[in-house]
């Protein structure tokens, strides 16, 4: 099985630190380039912030939605849409090492005090903090809030995969048309998203050799965010599709090279995966 299908956000945790091997094994992770590269070639940098004592105020506040973090990982990047793309996919990588480790993770996007974090990192001007990474050893009984949570947000809920992949248009389902591709759109699906909104989308071109991307715009109120966070959500998204699409033993390249499909309103194209 892979970690794809095991994740899910930990907002409940152990009050014990990371083992020494765990921190190191983070450290090699987030030392190693080809970890830290988006698709397109930026390379990011990201830190491991370590709690030493679970004391009442946590280094980094995160307004009660989080118990007993072990440690945050942080990073920085352009604010860019295509750079935030990049962005969610290199450090979802980190989130999957994470579970393969047996360490619970959490996106904060929203519910993570920036001002603490920014003064914990060197930023390069003009850069943001899209999203941080909670880490820890997941307590097994869900705390009460961390539950709620959960049920408010539907996160062991998707949406229905004729609402979220396409054939051709917008006006087709894709079905079992995509089935060469079933894996990634499977893991794609299972990708966090920010409030759980799931705002990407897929049109399969009629002979199937391209994937174009787009997201609908989900979430109206975002002020707590630093920026977009559906070009989060899309570069973790496309992380996942990705891995299914290696899993599947195809190859391809990533362009973003607009089609002439015509998309809802609301929706944002972003890229397109060609097969070789
Ligand atoms: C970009 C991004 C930002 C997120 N921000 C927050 C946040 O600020 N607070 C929080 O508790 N969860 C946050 N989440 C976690 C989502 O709520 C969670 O991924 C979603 O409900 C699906 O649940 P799952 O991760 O368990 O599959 C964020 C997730 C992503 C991808």
């Amino acid at each position: 099985m892979n970690v794809i299908e095991i994740r899910k956000s930990t907002r409940n945790f152990k009050k014990i630190r990371l083992a020494t091997d765990v921190i190191e094994k983070i450290n090699s992770y987030i030392n190693e380039p080809h970890n830290l590269t988006g698709p397109y070639d930026t390379l990011f940098n990201f830190e491991i912030l370590i709690e030493n004592d679970f004391k009442e105020k946590e280094k980094i506040g995160t307004y009660g939605f989080i118990k007993n973090a072990a440690g945050f990982i942080i990073g920085s990047c352009a604010n860019e849409s295509r750079t935030i793309f990049e962005f969610g996919f290199a450090l979802e990588g980190l989130v999957l090492y994470l579970t393969e480790l047996q360490i619970g993770t959490c996106w904060l996007g929203g519910t993570f005090k920036r001002q603490e974090v920014m003064s914990t990192l060197e930023i390069p001007d003009g850069n943001i903090i899209p999203a941080i990474i909670a880490i820890g050893y997941p307590e097994q009984n869900e705390h009460f809030r961390s539950w709620a949570q959960r049920k408010l947000l539907s996160s062991d809920h998707r949406k229905p995969e004729d609402t979220l992949y396409f054939y051709e248009t917008f006006e087709q389902p894709l079905t079992n048309k995509g089935e060469i591709y079933k894996k990634a759109l499977a893991y794609m699906r299972l990708a966090p998203s920010a409030k759980n909104k799931q705002p990407w989308r897929i049109v399969v071109s009629s002979d199937l050799s391209q994937v174009h991307f787009y997201i609908a715009s989900a979430l109206a109120d975002n002020k707590a965010y630093a920026c977009e966070p559906e070009y989060i959500d899309i570069g973790i998204a496309y992380k996942h599709f990705k891995i299914g699409i290696d899993t599947l033993g195809f190859t391809g390249k990533l362009k973003a090279e607009e089609p002439t499909i015509q998309n809802p309103k609301d929706y944002i194209y972003i890229t397109t995966w060609s097969r070789d």
